[in-house]
């Protein structure tokens, strides 16, 4: 009787959870294309690089920053299902049972999500500048850290088996652990954004990621902290399913674009998940083709390597397919550092170089440093829809290498598996 009554109040909030994320799926589905007018009377569009052109000369205009409607649902969602959770322990009508820590750090993240949301969305309309991408993260994430900090959250980790005998079993980071909270929310909320350019690719990533995330979840509902996995579920269920609306209208030939906010918001629901439901290592895990993504980038975000405004790839109207896309620059502008790196990335095949281009031979080319163009070096110019799928298999890859990675090495990394 006890198992079966303690079952039903974890079950309960988690169906009703599920009912109203339907119910959002829907008004998603609805209001998106009522909304398309609106944006792009407020010039909230944008070109859509990778279609034939119209005879009227000028590429499609697509609305733009859609992500802001998705946010909005998911906040309306959330805000409603604020009580949910809460309720029995409110009903029992006792001061101290109630979870106070629980409940502070539910608001905490809805209001970290919430400020993102509207960063996000200043960015998509002021068009900030690239060093401003990484303040908008760190700032949304203040409530979340500021709460966590008040409620004495722990900042203590388990240390590997390997290095136990250095830090003994677990460490405690202190400040150090709040710099890492900070630095997950600026790299989840950016790798989204830097893995982009082709129709349904931001959203349908997040939602592969969503997915991992909640199919963990429910795994670990089975373990000795379900309350953290309930957690969770009770963002991720609503995310996946505004995403999952989003993503019907993202997918080729798109008819909206999910704009900066819905990577920002994306990045940080799954920073604030990971963080307050102590599995931001397995979250980081289900990240690994944006991972990749990154540290291959890495020489053309430092500007080591030229970093055009854009990197998605390049159309080619004859064919109907987008191949690899260049940068062109003097080879006399890079320095010793990126003259190594092309030579590396270029002996490893990483990249596709030519030198001594131009009458003096002055110029070098290259292809941009996104596993987008890594994978047309591979197949070689291919439709846009299909170069979507082909990248959304890899994020699903990448999610069965992580759980791989969770369920059976990090048996010898720990002892305990959380
Ligand atoms: C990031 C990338 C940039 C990439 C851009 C595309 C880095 C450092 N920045 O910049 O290289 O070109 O995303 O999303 O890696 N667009 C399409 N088709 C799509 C999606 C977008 O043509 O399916 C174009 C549209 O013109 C759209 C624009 O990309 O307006 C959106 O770019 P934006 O999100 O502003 O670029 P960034 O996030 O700054
Ligand atoms: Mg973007």
């Amino acid at each position: 009787m006890e198992t079966l009554a303690v079952d039903w109040n974890m079950f309960f909030p988690l169906i009703l959870n599920t009912v109203m994320s339907l119910i959002g799926f829907v008004v998603t589905l609805r209001l998106l294309p009522m909304s398309f007018e609106l944006f792009l009377k407020a010039g909230l569009s944008g070109r859509d690089m990778s279609k034939n052109t119209p005879p009227s000369g000028q590429k499609v205009l697509v609305p733009e920053s859609l992500g802001v409607i998705a946010g909005a649902i998911f906040l309306i969602i959330m805000f409603f299902f604020i009580p949910v959770p809460f309720w029995r322990s409110w009903s029992e009508n006792s001061y101290e049972d109630f979870p106070h820590h629980r409940f502070v750090e539910f608001i905490a993240a809805l209001l970290s999500i919430c400020c993102m949301i509207f960063l996000g969305f200043a960015d998509d309309v002021l068009n900030l500048r690239w060093r401003h991408k990484l303040q908008l993260p760190t700032m949304a994430t203040l409530p979340l850290l500021m709460v966590y900090f008040v409620n004495y959250g722990s900042t203590t980790i388990m240390v590997p088996k390997p290095l136990d005998q250095v830090f003994g079993h677990d460490l405690n980071l202190g400040l150090l652990y709040y710099v890492y909270m900070g630095m997950l929310a600026v790299f989840c909320t950016n790798a989204i954004n830097i893995l982009s350019g082709i129709n349904g690719l931001e959203a349908g990533q997040s939602l592969i990621i969503g997915i991992s995330i909640i199919i963990f979840n429910l795994i670990q509902l089975t373990g000795n902290l379900p309350e953290t996995s309930l957690f969770s579920l009770y963002f991720m269920i609503p995310y996946c399913a505004v995403c999952a609306a989003i993503l019907y209208y993202n997918w080729y030939p798109s008819r909206l674009f999910v704009g900066d906010t819905f990577c920002y918001f994306s990045g940080m629901t799954f920073a604030v998940v990971g963080i307050l439901g102590h599995f931001s290592k397995t979250m980081l895990l289900f990240f690994i083709p944006q991972v990749i993504n990154f540290v291959y980038s890495v020489p053309q975000l430092f500007h080591i390597i030229p970093c055009p405004r854009h990197r998605l790839p390049k159309f080619n109207p004859e064919t109907d397919k987008v191949g690899m896309s260049y940068t062109k620059f003097k080879t006399k502008d890079v320095n010793i550092i990126g003259k190594l790196i092309l030579k590396i990335f270029g002996a490893l095949r990483l990249i596709e170089i030519r030198e001594g281009l131009g009458e003096d031979g002055e110029y070098t080319e290259c292809n941009n440093f996104t596993i987008i163009n890594f994978v047309l070096k591979l197949v070689g110019p291919t439709h846009e829809a299909r170069l979507t799928s082909y990248m959304l298999i890899i994020q699903v890859l990448g999610s069965i290498v992580a759980f791989t990675i969770r369920y059976q090495l990090a048996r010898v990394f720990y002892d305990v598996v959380e």
